[in-house]
């Protein structure tokens, strides 16, 4: 659907506004990585259940985000603009490698609370670059921001769906199975 610069800053048509939808996950995940970090080395079962969430919240939104927000923003951005994307790729690319390495491991393991960190500070990293670069881009963009929210809406609700389907059994990247 043509959108005009205008549409994306109209309020009221109904439609979720795609990025508002992502910076909500962006901060729902910021909470994980602290309530973690303030978590008792000693607490298993917590550290556990916030690993898991937060890996699970992570391989939902970087599929929305690579399937819809990523090749939009691609066609949307000037030439100049599209390395902003391609970096996106790279980094999602490196914080999925981290996840995959949670299959491998359990909480108490050598090494899960330094992947953890490792994990969250990459995407602190990465979340920043987008709410600084590419996100304002977009919106200056002539990108249709409600209705690729609509669709957003839609995939997170069908992912989210299989993934409560698939269970929560252990911590790690569910969505490869979806
Ligand atoms: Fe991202
Ligand atoms: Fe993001």
């Amino acid at each position: 659907m043509e959108a005009t610069k205008q549409d994306n800053v109209e309020a009221g048509s109904g439609s979720p506004d795609a990025l508002a939808m992502l910076e909500a996950d962006h901060r729902a995940v910021e909470k994980l990585f602290k309530a973690f970090e303030k978590t008792a080395d000693d607490d298993l079962e917590a550290k556990a259940a916030l690993a898991q969430r937060a890996c699970e919240e992570l391989s939902i939104h970087t599929m929305l985000e690579e399937e819809l927000l990523y090749p939009a923003a691609h066609e949307a951005l000037p030439d100049s603009d599209k390395i902003d994307v391609e970096e996106a790729y790279v980094e999602h690319f490196l914080v999925k490698t981290l996840i995959a390495k949670f299959e491998t491991m359990k909480v108490g393991d050598k090494g899960f609370d330094a992947t953890f960190k490792v994990m969250s500070e990459m995407v602190n990293h990465h979340v920043e670059e987008e709410e600084k670069e590419l996100f304002p881009e977009l919106r200056k963009s002539t990108c249709n921001l409600r209705a690729l929210g609509d669709g957003m809406a839609k995939r997170k609700a069908q992912l989210q769906s299989k993934l409560d389907k698939a269970g929560s059994k252990a911590v790690g990247d569910k969505t490869a199975t979806l």
